[in-house]
């Protein structure tokens, strides 16, 4: 008897090991396309994300989808999960989710996509923008909708959704654009002069009264503090760059058209060596395509398409390495050192969908990624 107890006391702390060693059963690497296990051991639940870093820990927002057992749409929203080191994150829950009440329409069955946080220094609150759908209405709403907090990981406050830009022109638009009378129905949509009306204005003109469409968005906080709402409009067929009011929580009205008629979605900027980069994908839906990249000196300068960033086989280049970028997150600590972000979507089971980050590297000034099936932060010098 006094043996067996003996042993039960020794064997205590072992217990006690082993359990705090499989609760911390930790990630050591970046495993792209693999079960990304949160310190709970279940897959990130975050998809079209963003990082904001944030008083030593970096905080990922991202679409938080039902997985195939949950059936309860009021759980739907946008997840927040916490980590000092990248690889090992911790489910802060959700930071903002739908609105259980039919008369809002952040009802649950309304689309939340690619939600993105900002902190604004002047108000000291944190902002999420997102891409909104609405119930029942498939991607046609186009809306972009607004939360605020003054903590970073929630709950976040709905503010309202909107289309952008209502009754203003867009910068960069020639003053016969804004004459012309061409309409979307007196074109064969995808012919040539369809094409070339897209390019002129058409659905700019079209929207102009009800406010610019917001679909794949992000948001890029420049040097000088100013933030830029970047989403595709016009049908997905052009991305617009649109000025954020000094609070994060408005349009200034001030926007640019970059490369219409192009048909680029999943922005993703950053800055580096005097730079904007953006990293973009064509527009096949869930599937992936070929990655873009767009290159300007002013974030609303000239941005020119320097072809696809990605440097594996053929094969891997037409898809993106099977990904769909979402972010660029800079590194703390470490100089012009970035991760790409991109999802590798699962649409039968979205919350399943896996987290492509792999290093950017550099060829010739211009940033590049290649496939790595394991990797540590070790690459990025
Ligand atoms: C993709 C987009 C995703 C999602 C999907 C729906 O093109 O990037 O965020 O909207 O389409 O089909």
């Amino acid at each position: 008897m006094r043996n067996h107890n003996k042993r039960s006391i020794i064997s205590l702390p072992i217990l006690f090991f082993c359990i705090i060693a499989n609760c911390q059963d930790l990630n050591h690497s970046f495993k792209p396309g693999q079960i990304w296990p949160d310190t709970q051991g279940k897959h990130i639940n975050a998809h079209g994300g963003g990082i904001i870093y944030f008083n030593d820990t970096y905080y990922w927002f991202g679409e938080y989808r039902l997985t195939r057992l949950e059936k309860d749409k009021s759980r739907y929203g946008v997840s927040c999960y916490s980590s000092k080191d990248l690889l090992n994150w911790k489910n802060e829950g959700l930071a903002l989710k739908v609105i259980n009440d039919t008369a809002s329409i952040l009802n649950p069955g309304c689309v939340i996509e690619r939600p993105k946080v900002i902190y604004n220094k002047k108000t000291g609150k944190f902002v999420m923008w997102f891409h909104h759908e609405l119930k029942g209405q498939g991607y046609k709403a186009a809306l972009t909708g607004v939360a605020v907090s003054n903590n970073i990981t929630g709950p976040y406050k709905y503010i309202r959704s909107l289309r952008p830009n209502a009754g203003v022109w867009p910068l960069n638009f020639p003053e016969e654009y804004k004459k012309a009378t061409v309409k979307d129905s007196d074109l064969k949509n995808g012919s040539d002069e369809w094409k070339l009306a897209v390019r002129e204005g058409l659905f700019i003109r079209r929207d102009f009264e009800g406010g610019q469409m917001a679909r794949d968005m992000t948001i890029f906080v420049d040097k000088d503090g100013k933030a830029y709402h970047v989403h595709a409009a016009e049908e997905n067929m052009t991305l617009h760059f649109s000025e954020l009011t000094d609070d994060y929580l408005d349009f200034t009205g001030r926007y640019i058209r970059v490369l219409p008629g192009e048909s680029n979605e999943a922005p993703a900027i950053f800055f580096s060596k005097g730079r904007y980069f953006m990293f973009t994908s064509g527009t096949t839906g869930w599937k992936p395509n070929a990655a873009r990249l767009a290159v300007a000196n002013k974030i609303f300068g000239e941005w020119k398409s320097v072809g696809n960033p990605c440097r594996g086989t053929e094969d891997e280049n037409k898809i993106a390495f099977g990904s769909q970028s979402t972010q660029i997150l800079p590194v703390n600590g470490k100089k012009n050192a970035f991760i790409y972000m991109g999802d590798r979507w699962i649409p039968e089971n979205l919350a399943d969908s896996r987290h492509i980050w792999l290093p950017v590297e550099w060829e010739n000034g211009n940033p590049v990624i290649k496939w790595y099936p394991n990797w540590n932060l070790s690459k990025l010098k």
